[in-house]
């Protein structure tokens, strides 16, 4: 095993499964650094669940190679299986039983004592805001409390790399930023997240890199820095005080930007698409800004901002195919980010 993939908690390369005619991962290359959560991120059926399970050991892949600490998730299965827990879609905790005797349970199985798996049980209980839950039956949870207990259940042996599964997909958005304390939490331990998510705000987030993927196939990889920045350096909205004068300001600041102006159905409001290096943005703002001030047209209101991950996604897929990302863009939008 060399230094460099011992670094890497997860290393692909042309990784391939097929169900029939269906290629679910084709062709992945990925480099997944110990020590950080990794976003996947990608529609329903772009492959998630199936790289998922393959590098959890629960799947062969037909073709390409996948090591988890250096080691073959096929020919040293065990050597990967100790190392890894998974939790997703398909939970192991029984729904009759409490969240303690399932933590309990659960701790036995995976070798603890009596007297330390109760111990670590009451901890994760404490840790995941389930205490007062402890000793009612999981078929009474809420989803939320449901989700960190599968969490809880998955890291009762810490494991070197968990991989998540869509954690919060479901939830409302208070359970969501509960999931993402203990994800944040999870990783301070020391421990590899792979987190496959649909959500855009979710992977941005949490990762410390990203791989978008879409039918089985990586279509971008990168920090959510880099991945935002390579559509655009970022998205200046602009509030005037007088709707009469947005022609005019229209002009004056598709001139200073050297882009098109979007005019919003709010007659006060505009967006421009910036595009370039990120410095050459803030100073192409302000000094379309001070173009306006010059004019002795009041703005209200100014943000310049990075293009969120929606927009990063559009613009890599095409808008035709997924209609919940597409539906926000206006068609002016669709033809800055082509
Ligand atoms: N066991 C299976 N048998 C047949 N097709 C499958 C199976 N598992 C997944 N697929 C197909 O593979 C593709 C990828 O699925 P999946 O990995 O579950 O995607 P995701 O988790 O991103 O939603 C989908 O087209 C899905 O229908
Ligand atoms: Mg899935």
């Amino acid at each position: 095993m060399t230094k460099a993939a011992t670094d890497l908690a997860i290393e692909t390369t042309g990784l391939v499964k097929t169900f029939g005619d269906t290629r679910a991962v084709d062709g992945v290359d990925l480099a997944v650094p110990a020590g950080t959560v990794y976003g996947v991120l990608g529609p329903n059926g772009a492959g998630k669940t199936t790289a998922v399970r393959i590098l959890a050991t629960l799947l062969r892949p037909d073709g390409g190679e996948a090591r988890v600490f250096g080691y073959d998730v096929v020919r040293q299965a065990n050597e990967v299986r100790s190392r890894v827990s998974l939790t997703g879609q398909y939970a192991s905790v029984d729904e009759d039983l409490t969240g303690l005797e399932n933590l309990v349970l659960l701790g036995r199985l995976v070798g603890h004592r009596k007297r330390p798996a109760r111990a670590r049980a009451d901890d994760l209980l404490e840790a995941f805001g389930l205490t007062a839950a402890a000793d009612r039956q999981v078929k009474k949870y809420s989803g939320g409390m449901r989700r960190r207990l599968d969490i809880a259940a998955s890291i009762l042996n810490t494991p070197q790399l968990l991989f998540l599964d869509e954690p919060t997909t479901g939830l409302d958005p208070r359970s969501r930023s509960q999931v993402w304390d203990i994800v944040r939490a999870v990783v301070a331990y020391g421990t590899t997240v792979l987190l496959t998510t649909q959500y855009l705000d979710e992977a941005d987030r949490l990762a410390s890199r990203i791989a978008v993927i879409d039918h089985g196939k990586v279509i971008a990889e990168g920090t959510p820095g880099a991945l935002k920045s390579s559509i655009g350096a970022g998205t200046v909205h602009v509030r005037l005080r007088d709707p009469q004068r947005r022609a005019e300001a229209s002009e004056l600041l598709s001139r200073a930007l050297n882009a098109p102006v979007l005019q919003e159905s709010d007659p006060v409001a505009l967006t421009i698409r910036v595009t370039g290096s990120d410095r050459g943005a803030a100073e192409h703002a302000s000094r379309a800004l001070a173009d306006l001030a010059t004019a002795g047209i009041v703005v209200d209101d100014f943000s310049l901002g990075q293009p969120s991950l929606d927009e990063v996604f559009l613009a890599l897929t095409g808008p035709s195919e997924h209609a919940e990302s597409a539906a926000p863009a206006s068609s002016a939008q669709k033809e800055t980010v082509a």
